[in-house]
């Protein structure tokens, strides 16, 4: 299987050793965890709570939101503005039990009838 079409510009920075999903993954001191994420198989960080669609980070500026991961405990924070540190741990979001069924067409057009 091909590897990401990512690869890191850091060469320096000391090397720190974060989780995500509970696998272990070499990163760079003062990189940020979107960064390390886009250079895994799977880019994604989280799926869509109403689609189930798979996200990534997009705009590595803060801006889309599209980057939201948990990471140590705390939901939806934007990957691409957090720097890693040694033992990190990062989730990808899943979607939301009880949202599973994509949006209807009667409910994306209520003023029709
Ligand atoms: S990648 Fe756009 S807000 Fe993080």
């Amino acid at each position: 299987m091909a590897g990401s079409m990512f690869r890191t510009l850091l060469e320096s920075g000391d090397p720190v050793t974060i989780h995500l999903d509970g696998a272990p993954i070499t990163a760079r001191r003062g990189e940020t965890v979107a960064a390390v994420i886009l250079r895994q198989i799977e880019t994604w960080t989280r799926q869509s709570p109403i689609s189930g669609e798979r996200r990534a980070p997009y705009c590595m500026m803060g801006v889309c939101f599209e980057c939201l991961a948990e990471v140590d405990g705390q939901g939806s924070t934007q990957t691409c503005l957090t720097i890693v540190h040694e033992g990190m741990q990062v989730r990808r979001q899943r979607q939301r039990p009880g949202f599973s069924e994509p949006v209807s067409s009667e409910q994306d057009s209520p003023n029709e009838s």
